[in-house]
């Protein structure tokens, strides 16, 4: 079995997650990691078992041993970051939000594309086996159309303006962060909205701290959506249908629960915890398509990305969200 060199780009927190994901499979090395700083980055590298570490991201990206690099910087380094390795032929999966505007996705895809090397958005859900079950269903005829969904996401972080989250500078405010995910999903369940309609509050730093949407289509169906660093309302979405009502949550733990509720039958529940958070299904998928010698894969491919940016985009737009000198 051929062993991928895996390189780490930005050594937060998010990817020592991944890095644990990595940890399960028996086709990756831990070969280096990045950091715009060699103690955090000899860190990061001795307390995971990697093979070297570099105290720039130029350094990681033209080593020519790496042949993947995970991407975890902040949102608004994304683009930058993207670009640097796939111009030196790594294949890369970088964090969501795949970068601030549409705009820099479609030059990150190009560049993927002219270059003929692997790039695709690190989204969770798709990947996850409760979340093939409710496509499984919502796909069958057992619940019938979807009619409405509700979608949020919302949690109690510290307020800290130094903090990624609440920097506009680095792409900061919910919508980017956490309400990226009920957009996935009604985008996954009901598709491109024809209106969107939006309003936030923000923060003292200028991020937006909390954020209502409605998505409306042609045939007269709606979804709301939330997300906020105010309360603390979890992780689900309602599919309600016309036989009945999928109810999909998560923890923060990354465990999962469906409820299935088809009127007049007695209630389905689902649960599982993907072992390492689920994070290492993404990793899976990448080293399946370098295999099959493709550089997008079906699971997420690059129309997926460009339909949840530009649905972003849509949405700032009509909540007044701006991210400085980057629209
Ligand atoms: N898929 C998921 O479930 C999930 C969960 C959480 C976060 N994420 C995503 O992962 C990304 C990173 O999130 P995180 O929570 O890991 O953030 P974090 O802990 O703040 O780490 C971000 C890292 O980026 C690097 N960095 C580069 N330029 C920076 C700058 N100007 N300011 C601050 N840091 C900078 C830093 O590493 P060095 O300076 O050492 O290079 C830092 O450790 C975000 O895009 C987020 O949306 C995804």
């Amino acid at each position: 079995m051929k062993q991928y060199k895996w390189g780490i780009l930005a050594p937060g927190k998010m990817s020592a997650k991944f890095t644990n994901g990595l940890k399960l499979l028996g086709n990756v090395e831990l070969y280096a990691v990045g950091s715009r700083d060699t103690v955090r980055a000899e860190k990061f590298a001795r307390e995971h078992g990697f093979k070297k570490y570099y105290g720039s991201y130029e350094d990681l990206a033209t080593d020519p041993e790496v042949e993947i690099v995970y991407i975890a910087s902040p949102h608004s380094h994304h683009y930058e970051h993207t670009m640097l390795c796939l111009k030196n032929r790594k294949a890369v999966i970088c964090e969501k939000a795949f970068a601030l505007n549409s705009r820099e996705v479609e030059m990150m895809i190009s560049e993927a594309v002219m270059q003929k090397v692997f790039l695709m958005e690190a989204l969770w859900p798709p990947f996850q086996p409760m979340y093939k079950k409710t496509k499984e269903i919502h796909g069958s005829a057992v619940a019938g159309k979807v009619l409405h969904m509700n979608a949020r996401f919302s949690f109690q972080p510290p307020f800290d303006p130094a903090d990624r989250k609440f920097n506009p500078e680095l792409g900061g405010g919910s919508l980017l962060d956490i309400g990226i995910y009920p957009v996935i999903d009604v985008l996954t369940f009901m598709g491109v909205p024809s209106e969107v309609i939006a309003c936030a509050s923000f923060a003292e730093t200028g991020a937006e701290q909390s954020i209502s949407v409605i998505f409306r289509y042609e045939d007269g169906r709606m979804a709301n959506i939330y997300s906020s660093f105010m309360t603390n309302a979890g992780i689900g979405c309602d599919i309600l249908c016309e036989k009945g009502n999928l109810f999909f949550s998560r923890k923060r733990d990354m465990s999962q629960n469906l409820l299935l509720a088809i009127h007049g039958k007695e209630a389905e529940e689902y649960s599982m915890i993907p072992e390492g958070m689920g994070y290492h299904f993404e990793a899976v998928e990448v080293m399946k398509c370098l295999e099959e010698g493709r550089i997008e894969s079906d699971i997420v491919p690059h129309s997926f990305s460009l339909n949840l940016i530009n649905t972003l985009d849509r949405i700032r737009k009509s909540a007044g969200i701006v991210f400085p000198g980057r629209d």
